[in-house]
């Protein structure tokens, strides 16, 4: 069986670079009793640099498309991927609230592919209505970020299904989970269409948003999701390995 994949989204935190230290080095510590699971950390471009055990991957929460130039501000893939990450979040709602748009997410897409890191695509839904409009902003979303992406590169991506409303500390709570389960078919149907069955079928399917160590389970058994993508719960240890745990029990 496949390996589950969690990974932590620290968004914009710790304060400093010596908590980032700690965080990094005590979730290191605990991780190398779950070897059946990947263990990945998503932190901010400035901690990229930080020493990560080898029971953990790193990654970036987001990169710039371009290679290189007169872009102030922005982290080419090549950059993080010269520190030492595995990983990139595409698309996360947070950065699609930044500015994020269905073609810059495409181009990001590309420049991770090129680079060599994994890009993991966030979609999801702001809200949901009755007539199943939502699965069809989800569909798009993914359609548009693969789009024009050769078969090897679409046999890299990982896909997040993070709904914007359960994102966050001002979420609604998580996704209900009888919900996980049809919408992790959703998606692989969706990148079926664009991907080949046989690629669908290998894809890793993520759940995010609002996960906690008392319902992280219950994602990958019932909604049998390939890992989790986790945000507020990766900063405190404790929580995010006993989160880690459900997953390698899964
Ligand atoms: P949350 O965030 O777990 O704090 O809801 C998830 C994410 O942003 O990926």
């Amino acid at each position: 069986m496949a390996k589950k994949l969690v990974i932590g989204n620290w968004k914009m935190n710790p304060e400093t670079s010596a908590q980032a230290a700690r965080l990094a080095r005590e979730v290191g510590k605990g991780a190398r009793r779950f070897k059946k699971t990947e263990i990945a950390l998503c932190v901010p471009h400035v901690f990229l640099g930080v020493r990560l055990l080898s029971s953990l991957r790193k990654g970036a929460q987001d990169i710039f498309y371009e290679k290189a130039g007169a872009f102030t501000g922005e982290v080419s893939a090549g950059m993080a991927k010269s520190l030492g990450a595995r990983y990139v979040l595409v698309g996360h709602s947070e950065r699609r609230a930044l500015g994020d748009t269905e073609e810059s997410i495409n181009k990001k897409m590309r420049a991770a592919l090129s680079a060599g890191l994994v890009p993991v695509l966030c979609v999801g839904e702001t809200s949901r209505d009755g007539e199943n409009h939502y699965l069809h902003k989800v569909k798009e979303e993914l359609k548009s970020a693969l789009k024009g992406l050769s078969r090897s590169a679409l046999s890299r991506v990982v896909v997040a299904y993070e709904p914007v409303w359960a994102v966050g500390a001002k979420a609604k709570g998580a996704l209900p989970p009888e919900e996980a389960l049809h919408m992790n078919l959703f998606i692989r149907k969706a990148f079926s269409d664009v991907a080949g069955e046989r690629a669908a079928k290998r894809l890793k399917v993520l759940y995010g948003g609002s996960v906690d160590p008392k319902n992280a389970g219950v994602f990958l058994e019932k909604g049998k999701m390939d890992g989790i993508l986790v945000g507020r719960e990766s900063l405190d240890p404790k929580r995010f390995l006993a989160i880690v745990r459900a997953a390698h029990g899964a």
